[in-house]
């Protein structure tokens, strides 16, 4: 078998076999197949797509090319929720905690944040002392414990996705369906959970700009899912306007544990009580989605949920006492507040232009393995639908360098598209499949 002969049959549109996939991923993994070959047969896909079949194949090779974890220790029904990337999104951080109280589990591999996208790694770590698991014994420990078993990458889970995904990223190939479907996929199926919740982000500040693009993404990922013999739902979650009012790490932890005092965004609310309630569904504990409301509110009201969040961090190595005293997080040294020169409604926050702007004030990562500053963020104040007068304050930045923080300020100013005509405040939850 050569490569090259697999590589013009995938240029030609034509299915390959099980054994071709083989050769060529497990080549690729191995140091067989030079760069070059993998970039060609990446830009063959991004044309001509996969076949149920071969993508299936290609994501199973993905997944086994390295451990495939299985928490039998773990006593309670395991949800592994995952977002496709957003700004402000701060999910899991609330929701780990909701799914432990109502006597769940959320096992996952967790990312860190690059260009304008946010990672959970990234906002944990705004706690002194927290560290990420990344040894499997250490993790069920704190599950057993806590009930959240949020995990960091190895180079022992799916290498070969991480090896992919780099030539991706250098060779215009990230935003192909099925190459996003199978990047996410291999990395759920490497850890055993009950079901799997996708949290698809549609819009400007997300891979995927629209609807039918996401249903797509949506349906290949249950199609793969389904083949691996494993239970797949999907929220479609809007993504034209930042997550909440906190954009960064130290300040979308204080937005997380406010949600889980009864203080809440009500966008970030809609999506959270939305997959809490898919999980209850799935666990067979209620019939209706709406009946999930009840149940969370009461975890919320009880203080259950906050409290397992603080038991979390004690036991990722915090202080849970930060969860009642925020200055145990991180500060940054100046804040600058932003008032909008215009009036009118909010009809659009351009999410992308808002998430560079949180970047290049330190908050993000222009490029893998850039350092970033927990302290730094905004904080967004006006949100879709809602009026501004003139001379009103829109937003806040915290920073602790001057140098970019004007050319931040005009990237939030440009990112609110105000208009004369009342908006309808939007859905922040746009499909369940
Ligand atoms: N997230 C992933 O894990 N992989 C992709 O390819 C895109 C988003």
């Amino acid at each position: 078998m050569r490569a090259v002969d697999i590589i013009q049959k995938k240029r030609d549109n034509k299915k390959l076999s099980d054994k071709e996939m083989e050769f060529l991923l497990n080549g690729y993994l191995a140091g067989n197949i030079p760069d070059y070959q993998m970039s060609a047969f990446l830009m063959a896909v991004y044309f001509n797509d996969m076949a149920k079949e071969e993508l299936l194949k290609f994501t199973m090779l993905m997944r086994d090319s390295g451990d495939v974890i299985k928490f039998d220790e773990i006593n309670r029904f395991l949800v592994d929720k995952h977002s496709t990337g957003g700004v402000g999104d701060k999910v899991t951080a609330v929701l780990s905690p909701i799914l432990s109280a109502l006597g769940m589990g959320n096992v996952k591999l967790s990312g860190k944040g690059l260009g304008h996208t946010g990672g959970t790694i990234d906002k944990f770590e705004s706690i002194e002392g927290f560290k990420f698991s990344t040894a499997k014994d250490e993790l069920v420990k704190i599950a057993n414990k806590t009930g959240i078993g949020l995990m960091g990458y190895s180079d022992k889970i799916v290498p070969l996705d991480k090896k992919l995904y780099s030539l991706r990223d250098v060779t215009a190939t990230v935003p192909s369906i099925p190459l996003i479907a199978s990047s996410i996929m291999s990395k759920k199926l490497a850890i055993h959970s009950d079901v799997i919740i996708l949290d698809v982000k549609v819009g400007d500040g997300a891979f995927m700009k629209n609807l039918e693009q996401a249903e797509k993404l949506a349906q290949r990922m249950i199609e793969i899912g389904k083949g691996a013999g494993r239970k797949v739902r999907v929220v479609l979650s809007n993504m034209d306007e930042p997550l909440g009012h906190a954009v960064g790490n130290a300040n979308e932890i204080i937005e997380a544990i406010e949600f889980l005092k009864g203080n809440y965004a009500d966008d970030l609310k809609e999506v959270v009580y939305t997959i809490v309630s898919l999980a209850l569904m799935e666990k067979s504990e209620i019939r209706e989605l709406e009946e999930g409301k009840e149940k969370i509110d009461e975890v919320i009201k009880n203080g259950s949920a906050l409290k397992i969040l603080g038991e979390f961090i004690e036991a990722s190595g915090g202080n849970k006492e930060l969860v009642n005293n925020y200055d145990l997080l991180p500060k940054a040294k100046s804040v600058m507040e932003i008032f909008s020169k215009k009036e009118g409604y909010v009809k659009k926050i351009k999410t992308e232009k808002i998430g560079k702007a949180a970047m290049i004030i330190g908050a993000g990562r222009a490029k893998k393995g850039d350092e970033i500053d927990h302290s730094v963020g905004i904080n967004i104040f006006k949100k879709v639908g809602e009026k501004i007068t003139g001379n009103e304050k829109i937003a806040e930045i915290y920073y602790n360098n001057n140098e970019n923080v004007e050319e931040a300020k005009n990237m939030i100013l440009e990112a609110f598209v105000l208009t004369g005509e009342k908006v309808e405040k939007q859905k922040a939850v746009l499909k369940i499949i």
